[in-house]
Protein backbone atom coordinates (compact mmCIF):
# COMPACT_ATOMS: atom_id res chain seq x y z
CA UNK A 1 0.00 0.00 0.00
CA UNK A 2 1.15 3.51 -0.14
CA UNK A 3 0.74 5.53 2.74
CA UNK A 4 0.71 8.92 3.80
CA UNK A 5 1.71 9.16 7.55
CA UNK A 6 0.90 12.80 9.63
CA UNK A 7 2.83 13.11 12.92
CA UNK A 8 5.54 10.70 11.96
CA UNK A 9 7.94 12.38 14.09
CA UNK A 10 5.67 11.63 17.50
CA UNK A 11 4.77 9.36 20.32
CA UNK A 12 2.60 7.20 17.93
CA UNK A 13 4.30 8.29 14.56
CA UNK A 14 7.68 7.14 15.27
CA UNK A 15 6.17 3.54 16.35
CA UNK A 16 4.17 3.10 13.25
CA UNK A 17 7.05 3.53 10.73
CA UNK A 18 9.17 0.28 11.45
CA UNK A 19 5.90 -1.53 11.55
CA UNK A 20 4.63 -0.49 7.93
CA UNK A 21 8.46 -0.94 5.96
CA UNK A 22 6.67 -3.21 3.82
CA UNK A 23 4.50 -0.62 2.95
CA UNK A 24 5.61 2.80 0.39
CA UNK A 25 5.37 5.65 3.40
CA UNK A 26 5.91 9.38 2.79
CA UNK A 27 6.27 11.31 6.17
CA UNK A 28 3.70 14.63 6.66
CA UNK A 29 4.95 16.41 9.82
CA UNK A 30 6.07 19.75 11.32
CA UNK A 31 7.91 22.30 10.26
CA UNK A 32 8.18 21.04 6.65
CA UNK A 33 4.28 20.05 5.99
CA UNK A 34 1.89 21.29 8.38
CA UNK A 35 -1.90 19.83 7.99
CA UNK A 36 -4.02 22.89 8.58
CA UNK A 37 -2.31 23.67 4.73
CA UNK A 38 -4.99 23.09 3.38
CA UNK A 39 -3.37 23.42 -0.82
CA UNK A 40 -0.45 21.61 0.68
CA UNK A 41 -1.88 18.49 2.23
CA UNK A 42 -4.38 18.92 -1.36
CA UNK A 43 -1.04 18.78 -3.83
CA UNK A 44 0.71 16.33 -1.92
CA UNK A 45 -2.02 14.34 -1.68
CA UNK A 46 -2.58 14.20 -5.70
CA UNK A 47 1.14 13.93 -6.46
CA UNK A 48 1.51 10.79 -3.74
CA UNK A 49 -1.78 9.17 -4.34
CA UNK A 50 -1.73 7.34 -1.44
CA UNK A 51 -4.67 4.76 -0.66
CA UNK A 52 -4.52 5.41 2.85
CA UNK A 53 -3.50 8.45 4.99
CA UNK A 54 -2.57 6.95 8.49
CA UNK A 55 -3.29 10.37 10.35
CA UNK A 56 -2.03 10.39 14.16
CA UNK A 57 -0.75 14.37 13.58
CA UNK A 58 -2.52 16.19 16.95
CA UNK A 59 -2.07 19.49 18.92
CA UNK A 60 -2.14 16.89 21.93
CA UNK A 61 -1.07 19.48 24.62
CA UNK A 62 -4.41 19.41 26.41
CA UNK A 63 -3.33 22.69 28.78
CA UNK A 64 -2.43 24.27 25.50
CA UNK A 65 -5.51 23.48 23.88
CA UNK A 66 -7.29 25.16 26.99
CA UNK A 67 -5.35 28.12 26.07
CA UNK A 68 -5.48 28.63 22.66
CA UNK A 69 -9.28 26.62 21.66
CA UNK A 70 -9.45 27.89 18.07
CA UNK A 71 -5.58 26.74 17.24
CA UNK A 72 -7.00 23.22 18.67
CA UNK A 73 -9.54 23.52 16.39
CA UNK A 74 -7.66 24.81 13.44
CA UNK A 75 -4.98 21.37 13.89
CA UNK A 76 -7.13 18.98 15.09
CA UNK A 77 -10.56 19.98 13.59
CA UNK A 78 -9.77 21.35 10.40
CA UNK A 79 -6.51 19.97 9.74
CA UNK A 80 -8.68 16.31 9.18
CA UNK A 81 -10.99 18.17 7.36
CA UNK A 82 -8.02 18.85 4.95
CA UNK A 83 -6.86 15.52 4.91
CA UNK A 84 -10.56 14.29 4.68
CA UNK A 85 -10.98 16.05 1.66
CA UNK A 86 -7.84 15.13 -0.12
CA UNK A 87 -8.49 11.68 0.99
CA UNK A 88 -11.84 12.47 -0.88
CA UNK A 89 -9.93 13.61 -3.42
CA UNK A 90 -8.08 10.76 -4.78
CA UNK A 91 -10.23 7.45 -3.06
CA UNK A 92 -7.88 7.35 -0.38
CA UNK A 93 -9.41 5.67 3.21
CA UNK A 94 -7.99 7.73 6.11
CA UNK A 95 -7.33 6.48 9.61
CA UNK A 96 -8.04 9.55 12.09
CA UNK A 97 -6.54 8.76 15.77
CA UNK A 98 -9.12 10.39 18.33
CA UNK A 99 -9.06 10.44 21.69
CA UNK A 100 -10.95 9.02 25.09
CA UNK A 101 -11.92 13.01 25.50
CA UNK A 102 -14.56 13.04 23.31
CA UNK A 103 -16.30 12.02 26.25
CA UNK A 104 -17.48 13.67 29.12
CA UNK A 105 -16.08 11.31 32.38
CA UNK A 106 -19.49 10.78 33.59
CA UNK A 107 -19.98 7.31 32.72
CA UNK A 108 -19.93 4.60 35.23
CA UNK A 109 -18.51 1.85 32.91
CA UNK A 110 -15.71 2.06 30.18
CA UNK A 111 -17.12 3.91 27.01
CA UNK A 112 -18.08 1.77 24.63
CA UNK A 113 -17.80 1.89 20.54
CA UNK A 114 -21.07 3.35 20.24
CA UNK A 115 -21.65 5.47 23.74
CA UNK A 116 -22.77 9.51 23.12
CA UNK A 117 -19.52 11.96 22.23
CA UNK A 118 -20.00 15.20 24.41
CA UNK A 119 -16.82 16.27 24.95
CA UNK A 120 -16.09 18.69 28.05
CA UNK A 121 -12.86 20.29 27.22
CA UNK A 122 -11.19 21.83 24.35
CA UNK A 123 -8.80 19.81 23.03
CA UNK A 124 -11.57 16.88 23.45
CA UNK A 125 -13.96 19.20 21.24
CA UNK A 126 -11.27 19.81 18.84
CA UNK A 127 -10.37 15.98 17.99
CA UNK A 128 -14.50 15.50 18.20
CA UNK A 129 -14.60 18.25 15.25
CA UNK A 130 -11.88 15.99 13.95
CA UNK A 131 -13.77 12.54 14.19
CA UNK A 132 -17.15 14.82 12.51
CA UNK A 133 -14.88 15.33 9.78
CA UNK A 134 -13.68 11.67 8.99
CA UNK A 135 -16.95 10.23 9.31
CA UNK A 136 -19.13 12.88 7.41
CA UNK A 137 -16.51 13.35 4.05
CA UNK A 138 -15.53 9.85 3.49
CA UNK A 139 -17.43 6.06 3.61
CA UNK A 140 -14.38 4.26 3.71
CA UNK A 141 -12.91 5.54 7.39
CA UNK A 142 -11.35 4.31 10.60
CA UNK A 143 -11.62 6.61 13.81
CA UNK A 144 -8.96 4.81 16.36
CA UNK A 145 -9.97 6.28 20.10
CA UNK A 146 -7.09 5.74 22.42
CA UNK A 147 -6.35 7.12 25.78
CA UNK A 148 -2.93 8.25 28.07
CA UNK A 149 -0.25 7.25 25.69
CA UNK A 150 3.03 6.89 26.46
CA UNK A 151 6.76 5.81 24.37
CA UNK A 152 10.11 5.84 24.72
CA UNK A 153 11.19 9.72 24.58
CA UNK A 154 7.74 10.98 24.67
CA UNK A 155 6.78 13.87 26.55
CA UNK A 156 4.46 11.47 28.91
CA UNK A 157 3.11 10.27 32.14
CA UNK A 158 5.57 7.53 33.06
CA UNK A 159 8.43 9.70 32.11
CA UNK A 160 7.38 12.73 34.35
CA UNK A 161 6.52 10.25 37.22
CA UNK A 162 9.87 8.83 37.30
CA UNK A 163 11.42 12.42 36.87
CA UNK A 164 9.42 13.90 39.58
CA UNK A 165 10.00 10.75 41.99
CA UNK A 166 13.74 11.29 41.71
CA UNK A 167 14.10 15.00 41.84
CA UNK A 168 11.51 15.40 44.58
CA UNK A 169 11.17 11.98 46.58
CA UNK A 170 7.30 12.46 47.16
CA UNK A 171 4.40 12.82 45.13
CA UNK A 172 0.81 14.09 44.54
CA UNK A 173 -1.45 12.30 41.92
CA UNK A 174 -4.72 12.37 41.45
CA UNK A 175 -7.27 9.30 42.35
CA UNK A 176 -10.57 10.76 40.76
CA UNK A 177 -9.43 10.82 36.92
CA UNK A 178 -9.53 7.14 35.45
CA UNK A 179 -8.31 5.70 32.37
CA UNK A 180 -6.14 3.23 30.06
CA UNK A 181 -2.74 3.32 29.92
CA UNK A 182 -1.76 3.00 26.78
CA UNK A 183 1.82 2.15 25.39
CA UNK A 184 2.37 2.92 22.16
CA UNK A 185 4.25 -0.15 20.63
CA UNK A 186 0.82 -1.72 21.36
CA UNK A 187 -1.59 0.46 19.84
CA UNK A 188 1.06 0.93 16.65
CA UNK A 189 0.41 -3.05 16.05
CA UNK A 190 -3.13 -2.94 16.37
CA UNK A 191 -3.97 -0.27 13.97
CA UNK A 192 -1.23 -1.91 11.49
CA UNK A 193 -3.37 -5.04 11.97
CA UNK A 194 -6.60 -2.93 11.70
CA UNK A 195 -5.06 -1.69 8.49
CA UNK A 196 -5.22 -4.94 6.63
CA UNK A 197 -9.21 -5.58 7.40
CA UNK A 198 -10.29 -2.84 5.74
CA UNK A 199 -13.53 -3.00 7.80
CA UNK A 200 -14.18 0.64 8.26
CA UNK A 201 -15.37 1.81 11.56
CA UNK A 202 -14.70 3.25 15.10
CA UNK A 203 -12.70 1.42 17.29
CA UNK A 204 -11.29 1.53 21.05
CA UNK A 205 -7.55 0.74 20.84
CA UNK A 206 -6.17 0.62 24.24
CA UNK A 207 -4.37 -1.67 26.33
CA UNK A 208 -7.29 -3.86 28.76
CA UNK A 209 -7.70 -2.50 32.06
CA UNK A 210 -8.51 0.65 33.05
CA UNK A 211 -6.80 2.92 36.68
CA UNK A 212 -6.86 5.89 38.26
CA UNK A 213 -3.84 8.46 37.81
CA UNK A 214 -2.77 7.15 41.17
CA UNK A 215 -2.97 3.93 40.81
CA UNK A 216 -0.81 4.28 37.13
CA UNK A 217 1.87 6.01 39.12
CA UNK A 218 2.40 3.76 42.07
CA UNK A 219 2.42 1.18 39.31
CA UNK A 220 5.36 2.57 37.73
CA UNK A 221 7.01 3.19 41.03
CA UNK A 222 6.79 -0.16 42.02
CA UNK A 223 7.81 -2.10 38.68
CA UNK A 224 10.58 0.76 38.16
CA UNK A 225 12.09 -0.13 41.54
CA UNK A 226 10.65 3.02 43.45
CA UNK A 227 7.76 1.79 45.56
CA UNK A 228 8.77 3.27 48.70
CA UNK A 229 8.45 6.95 47.10
CA UNK A 230 5.29 8.07 49.01
CA UNK A 231 2.19 9.18 46.46
CA UNK A 232 0.17 11.07 48.25
CA UNK A 233 -3.73 11.05 47.04
CA UNK A 234 -5.53 14.16 45.95
CA UNK A 235 -8.38 15.02 44.03
CA UNK A 236 -8.93 16.87 40.60
CA UNK A 237 -10.29 19.77 42.53
CA UNK A 238 -6.83 19.90 43.88
CA UNK A 239 -4.84 20.05 41.18
CA UNK A 240 -4.54 22.76 39.57
CA UNK A 241 -4.08 22.71 35.49
CA UNK A 242 -5.73 24.32 32.65
CA UNK A 243 -7.50 21.57 30.99
CA UNK A 244 -10.50 19.56 33.11
CA UNK A 245 -9.68 15.78 31.96
CA UNK A 246 -12.59 13.74 31.93
CA UNK A 247 -12.84 11.76 35.35
CA UNK A 248 -14.29 8.58 34.44
CA UNK A 249 -13.13 7.65 30.71
CA UNK A 250 -11.89 4.23 30.01
CA UNK A 251 -12.75 3.25 27.05
CA UNK A 252 -13.90 -0.56 25.94
CA UNK A 253 -12.51 -2.35 22.75
CA UNK A 254 -16.13 -4.36 21.56
CA UNK A 255 -15.24 -3.37 17.37
CA UNK A 256 -11.20 -4.44 17.56
CA UNK A 257 -12.21 -7.68 19.78
CA UNK A 258 -14.52 -8.81 17.16
CA UNK A 259 -11.41 -8.81 14.62
CA UNK A 260 -8.98 -10.42 16.98
CA UNK A 261 -7.49 -6.91 17.45
CA UNK A 262 -7.02 -7.02 21.71
CA UNK A 263 -4.20 -5.02 23.73
CA UNK A 264 -2.26 -7.04 26.91
CA UNK A 265 -3.62 -6.12 29.96
CA UNK A 266 -1.87 -1.90 30.93
CA UNK A 267 0.37 -4.08 33.53
CA UNK A 268 2.22 -5.79 31.68
CA UNK A 269 2.82 -3.65 28.82
CA UNK A 270 3.92 -1.22 31.21
CA UNK A 271 6.82 -3.45 32.60
CA UNK A 272 7.58 -3.79 29.33
CA UNK A 273 8.26 -0.32 28.75
CA UNK A 274 10.21 0.23 31.74
CA UNK A 275 12.49 -3.03 30.98
CA UNK A 276 12.70 -1.29 27.49
CA UNK A 277 13.44 1.95 28.55
CA UNK A 278 16.09 1.47 32.19
CA UNK A 279 13.93 3.22 33.82
CA UNK A 280 14.09 -0.07 36.17
CA UNK A 281 16.64 0.42 38.96
N1 LIG B 1 -0.69 11.30 23.95
C1 LIG B 1 -1.79 10.80 24.50
O1 LIG B 1 -1.84 10.50 25.70
C2 LIG B 1 -3.01 10.58 23.65
C3 LIG B 1 -4.18 10.10 24.25
C4 LIG B 1 -5.32 9.88 23.44
C5 LIG B 1 -5.27 10.14 22.08
N2 LIG B 1 -4.11 10.62 21.54
C6 LIG B 1 -4.10 10.89 20.10
O2 LIG B 1 -3.13 10.02 19.53
C7 LIG B 1 -2.46 10.66 18.44
C8 LIG B 1 -0.95 10.51 18.58
O3 LIG B 1 -0.55 11.08 19.82
P1 LIG B 1 1.00 11.22 20.17
O4 LIG B 1 1.13 11.13 21.64
O5 LIG B 1 1.81 10.34 19.27
O6 LIG B 1 1.24 12.75 19.74
P2 LIG B 1 2.62 13.55 19.67
O7 LIG B 1 3.75 12.76 20.22
O8 LIG B 1 2.33 14.92 20.22
O9 LIG B 1 2.84 13.66 18.08
C9 LIG B 1 2.03 14.44 17.26
C10 LIG B 1 2.84 14.82 16.06
O10 LIG B 1 2.02 15.65 15.20
C11 LIG B 1 2.79 16.78 14.82
N3 LIG B 1 1.92 17.90 14.47
C12 LIG B 1 1.33 18.80 15.30
N4 LIG B 1 0.68 19.73 14.59
C13 LIG B 1 0.89 19.43 13.27
C14 LIG B 1 0.51 20.05 12.05
N5 LIG B 1 -0.21 21.19 12.05
N6 LIG B 1 0.88 19.47 10.89
C15 LIG B 1 1.65 18.34 10.88
N7 LIG B 1 2.05 17.72 12.00
C16 LIG B 1 1.67 18.27 13.19
C17 LIG B 1 3.63 17.07 16.04
O11 LIG B 1 4.69 17.95 15.73
P3 LIG B 1 5.28 18.92 16.91
O12 LIG B 1 5.79 17.98 17.98
O13 LIG B 1 6.32 19.71 16.21
O14 LIG B 1 4.09 19.73 17.40
C18 LIG B 1 4.08 15.67 16.42
O15 LIG B 1 5.21 15.24 15.67
C19 LIG B 1 -2.99 12.10 18.41
O16 LIG B 1 -3.98 12.20 17.42
C20 LIG B 1 -3.60 12.29 19.78
O17 LIG B 1 -4.66 13.23 19.76
C21 LIG B 1 -2.99 10.83 22.27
Amino acid sequence: MKILLTGHKGQLGRALVPLLAQHQVVGFDLPTHDITDRAGVLALVRDFHPDLILHPAALTNVDGCARDPAAAYRVNGMGTQNLALAAAAVGAELLTVSTNEVFDGRATEPYHEWAQRNPSNAYGRSKLAGEWYTQHLLTRFYIVRTAWLYAPGGRNFPHRIIQLADERGALQVVTDEVGNPTYVADLAQAIVALIETHAYGIYHLVNAGAASRHEFAQEILRLSGRADTPVEPITLAEFQRASTPPPYAPLANNAGAALGIRLRPWQESLADFLERTGYTK
